[in-house]
C-alpha cells in the first residue's frame, strides 16, 4: 500500500502565518499515521513562485520575481522543519523539472483538442488570482481579500472546462468519499451540476511564469502552473519510481475547493491522468473571527509560538482549536490554557506520577501481570483507523484523551499510595502499575503522529521501545517488563512567556 498526501503550495508574496502551518501541520499527522500502518507514504508540500502578486511585491522591493522568490524561500522551507514535518520534498513551481512538466502537461492537453482562443474581459481579483463575476462581490469588492478586482481584457488560451461536465459528474456519482467532509462534496458537486464556464489557462500580459509551449508570448496562468505540483513532483523528485505514488490525496482550506475539485480533476482527465484519489477541504483558522491572513495584519506566526511552546505543543493546539474540517477560533491566550490544562496537566503529570510511583513502590520495576486493564485499548485502535479513513484528525485525538483522562482517574480510583501501605494487596499494586504503564505506552504510540518529540520521551521513560511506532503496539499487555524507571522530568514544563508573546 502507497499514500500519497500533499498540502496547496503556499504563494510566496508573504511569509508564513499559523494558518498555512495548519495544513502542513494535518498533511504531517496524516502521513505518520499511515506510516503507523505499514504504508509507504510521500509527502509533498511547497511554494507557488508564478503569481502576479508575487511579481508585484518583488517588484516593489526592486528585485525581480526570481531573485524575490530565493531570498523569501528559505522561510518556507523552514517552516515544515521547524513544524517537524517529514515531508519527502519540497516543491518550488520555478524548478526547472516542474516547468518542463508543466509545459508537457499543457501541451497534452491542447494536442487533445481542449484549448482555444479568446478573448476574455472581466473582473479580475490578483489576491484570488481568479476572474470574478459581479454577483461574486459584495459592495464591488472581493468578499475574501477586500479589495476592487481589476478589469482585464486580453486574448488567452482558453480550457474547455465546459466538455468535462458529464465527465465530472460521473466521476463523483461513482465516489461518493471523492471529497471529504460531504458538506464540501455537495458544495463541489453542485457548482459543476450547475454549469461550468471554460477558463484561461494563460496571460498575456505577463512574462513572470511558465511560457506556453505552442505560443511562448505567453506564459501559464498561475493556477494551470501550480495545480500540476502535485504531478510534476513525481517526475523529478529524488527517489525511484515515484510515479507509481499517483494518485494523491489533496489536503486544502475551503477557499481553493473549486481549483481543486473541479478545475484539476478535469485538467488531469484532459491530460490522460487519472483524478486525484481524494481531496480533504478544512476550514479556515480564524483569528478575532476574520481569516487569518498577512494583509488583514491577524496573523499569529507559528514560529513565535515554536519558540515559546515548541512544536509538539503548536501541533497539537492546531488539532484541538477547532473539528478539523470547520472553521476555528485561535487565541494566544488559548494555546497557553491548553497547554498548561491539557499538555501539561493531563497528560504530563500522568507521565510523571506513574513513573514516580513505579520507582518509588516497586524500585523501578514494571512487571508484566496479564490482568486485563479496566478500558478498551483494542477498540481505540478501530476508532483510531476509522477515523483517519475520514481524516478526523481532532475526534481520532480526542478519543486517545478519552483514554488519556480514563488513566487518570484510575489513579484515582486504585490510590497506588494506598495499596503500598497493605503488604496483603502486593500483587495488587504491581498490576495496577502495570496497567498504567500499559496505558500509557498504547497512548504514547496513538500520539506519536501528533507529537513527534514527546511520544518517544514517553516511551523511554517506560523503559518500553520508542523507535517502533507501529499500530499493532496500541493493545493491551504491550509494555514489556523492565527495570530502571525513574521518576520522568516534566513533559511540558511551566513556559516563561517572552515580553512578546505575553
Ligand atoms: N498558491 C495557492 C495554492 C495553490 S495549490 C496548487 C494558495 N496559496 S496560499 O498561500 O494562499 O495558501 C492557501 C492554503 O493555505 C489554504 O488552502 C490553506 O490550506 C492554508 N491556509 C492559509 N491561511 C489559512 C487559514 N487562516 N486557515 C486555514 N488554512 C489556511 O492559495
Amino acid at each position: 500500500m502507497s499514500f500519497y498526501v500533499t498540502t496547496p503550495i503556499y504563494y510566496v508574496n508573504s511569509r508564513p502565518t499559523l494558518g498555512h502551518a495548519y495544513t502542513t501541520i494535518a498533511a504531517d499527522i496524516v502521513t505518520r499515521h499511515h506510516r503507523q500502518r505499514g504504508e509507504e507514504t510521500f509527502f509533498l508540500t511547497g511554494v507557488d513562485e508564478h503569481a502576479d502578486k508575487v511579481a508585484r511585491v518583488a517588484l516593489e522591493q526592486g528585485l525581480e520575481p526570481k531573485e524575490y522568490a530565493d531570498r523569501i524561500v528559505g522561510v518556507w522551507q523552514e517552516l515544515p522543519r521547524r513544524l517537524n514535518a517529514i515531508n519527502d520534498f519540497f516543491i518550488r513551481t520555478s524548478d526547472e523539472g516542474h516547468e518542463r512538466f508543466v509545459q508537457g502537461f499543457l501541451q497534452r492537453i491542447y494536442d487533445n483538442g481542449d484549448v482555444y482562443q479568446d478573448v476574455y474581459a472581466g473582473l479580475y481579483c490578483y489576491g484570488c488570482e481568479a476572474f470574478k463575476t459581479e454577483d461574486e462581490l459584495v459592495d464591488g469588492k472581493c468578499p475574501e481579500h477586500g479589495t476592487v478586482p481589476e478589469w482585464i481584457e486580453e486574448k488567452n488560451w482558453f480550457f474547455r472546462l465546459s466538455a468535462y461536465q458529464d465527465r465530472l459528474l460521473q466521476l463523483y456519482d461513482e465516489r461518493p468519499d471523492f471529497v471529504l467532509p460531504h458538506i464540501r462534496y455537495n458544495e463541489a458537486r453542485s457548482f459543476i451540476a450547475g454549469g461550468l464556464r471554460d477558463f484561461s489557462i494563460s496571460r498575456a500580459t505577463q512574462t513572470w511564469g511558465v511560457p506556453i509551449p505552442w505560443d511562448p508570448d505567453q506564459v501559464a496562468y498561475v493556477w494551470a502552473d501550480a495545480l500540476v505540483n502535485y504531478r510534476s513532483a513525481l517526475s523529478y523528485a529524488p527517489g525511484e519510481n515515484l510515479e507509481r505514488f499517483w494518485p494523491a490525496v489533496h489536503l486544502l482550506a475551503k477557499d481553493i475547493l473549486r481549483f481543486h475539485c473541479v478545475y484539476w480533476p478535469a485538467l488531469l482527465l484532459s491530460a490522460g491522468e487519472e483524478p486525484p484519489k481524494q481531496l480533504f477541504v478544512h476550514g479556515y483558522l480564524n483569528f478575532d473571527n476574520r481569516k487569518m491572513s498577512k494583509s488583514l495584519g491577524n496573523v499569529i506566526d507559528p514560529r513565535e509560538l515554536i519558540d515559546v511552546y515548541g512544536a509538539d505543543a503548536v501541533r497539537y493546539y492546531a488539532v484541538r482549536v477547532t473539528n478539523f474540517g470547520q472553521d476555528g477560533n485561535a487565541s494566544v491566550d488559548d494555546v497557553r490554557e491548553r497547554y498548561e490544562r491539557e499538555l501539561a496537566n493531563d497528560l504530563g503529570n500522568l507521565v510523571s506520577r506513574t513513573t514516580a510511583m513505579i520507582a518509588r513502590y516497586r524500585d523501578g520495576a514494571i512487571e508484566q501481570t496479564g490482568a486485563e486493564p479496566p478500558w478498551d485499548v483494542d477498540g481505540l485502535r478501530a476508532k483510531l483507523v476509522s477515523a483517519f479513513d475520514r481524516f478526523e484528525i481532532t475526534n481520532a485525538l480526542e478519543e486517545i484523551w478519552l483514554l488519556v483522562r480514563r488513566l487518570n482517574q484510575y489513579v484515582e480510583e486504585s490510590a497506588p499510595w494506598q495499596l503500598a501501605k497493605d503488604d496483603a494487596r502486593a500483587d495488587e499494586l504491581t498490576a495496577v502499575l502495570y496497567n498504567l504503564a500499559d496505558g500509557l505506552t498504547a497512548i504514547a504510540v496513538a500520539l506519536a503522529p501528533y507529537l513527534p518529540e514527546s511520544a518517544p520521551r514517553i516511551l523511554e521513560a517506560l523503559g518500553q521501545p520508542a523507535d517502533d511506532p507501529s499500530l499493532e503496539r496500541i493493545r493491551s499487555g504491550t509494555a514489556i517488563s523492565v527495570g530502571g524507571i525513574e521518576p520522568a522530568p516534566p513533559l511540558f514544563p511551566r513556559v516563561e512567556l517572552p515580553a512578546a508573546a505575553q
